[in-house]
């Protein structure tokens, strides 16, 4: 795993960024794994910034997402869908129809599950995935506890992320407690891995994802079995890997 330390949140998005830009400009027609959360979001800032001064074209990509809330309406302002439009897609030359995101809304959830992973394939595979982290260590969705071995399924989301997740929404009870999200065997398909990783609430999940064994107890922590993993973060989410000297 390669690990860039950056001061603070706002270096942290600029290289993550310059990640992804990296990879757009080597293959414009490439397969882009996205993330929602607060984390990816000033990279996505950035890669905006960079289409409109004409530094990059996105008309080439496509673009797979890991989640979406179950039972949300595409258009409702919580759902992936949504904030992939608001933070990335309406701002870039995207193709419509080269943007996926899980439907919420479908009446076979399995069914649109196992269709996600063949339209994946069908692509040629993921070249880029970026991925964010929630506080217990799950990767997309995948609480811990869950099967390594799937690939996109039903989760029942956790007691902590629907705890975490309610700031967007107006009460607890709003916050939906199932979604689809592809699994760590749909992720670990991806060439390469990028994950950003902000703020010390995340720093003691992030030293046991990056140093501790590899258990579905922190979902993360296949990331290390994988060939082509970028850990970018900030200081503060890397202080408890210093000081436990995991970071070289
Ligand atoms: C949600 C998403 C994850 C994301 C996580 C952390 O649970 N499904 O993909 O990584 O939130 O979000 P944040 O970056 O806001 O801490």
């Amino acid at each position: 795993m390669r690990i860039y330390e950056c001061a603070d949140e706002r270096a942290m998005s600029r290289r993550a960024a310059g990640i992804i830009a990296s990879q757009v400009i080597l293959k414009p027609e490439c397969v882009l794994g996205l993330a929602t959360g607060s984390t990816p979001v000033g990279a996505y800032q950035n890669l905006v910034e960079w289409y409109k001064n004409g530094d990059l074209s996105f008309a080439g990509v496509k673009t797979v997402n890991l989640d979406e809330y179950l039972g949300l309406a595409p258009t409702h302002d919580q759902s992936y869908r949504y904030f992939m439009q608001q933070n990335l897609f309406d701002h870039i030359d995207v193709k419509p129809e080269n943007t996926h995101v899980l439907n919420g809304l479908a009446e076979d959830p399995a069914a649109e599950c196992a269709a996600y992973d063949e339209m994946i394939a069908s692509l040629g595979g993921i070249d880029l995935q970026l991925l964010g982290m929630g506080h217990n260590g799950h990767i997309a969705f995948n609480e811990p506890g869950d099967d390594f071995g799937l690939g996109t399924h039903v989760v029942t989301l956790s007691e902590r992320t629907i705890d975490a997740n309610q700031r967007f929404f107006a009460s607890r009870d709003d916050v939906p407690r199932h979604a689809l999200s592809m699994g760590i065997r749909s992720i670990m398909g991806a060439s390469k891995i990028l994950i950003v990783v902000s703020g010390e609430a995340k720093a003691e999940s992030l030293a046991r994802a990056v140093a501790g064994p590899v258990t579905n107890a922190v979902p993360a922590s296949v990331l290390q079995l994988h060939p082509d993993v970028t850990l970018v973060a900030d200081s503060a989410a890397l202080s408890v890997l210093k000081r436990e000297g995991g970071l070289k």
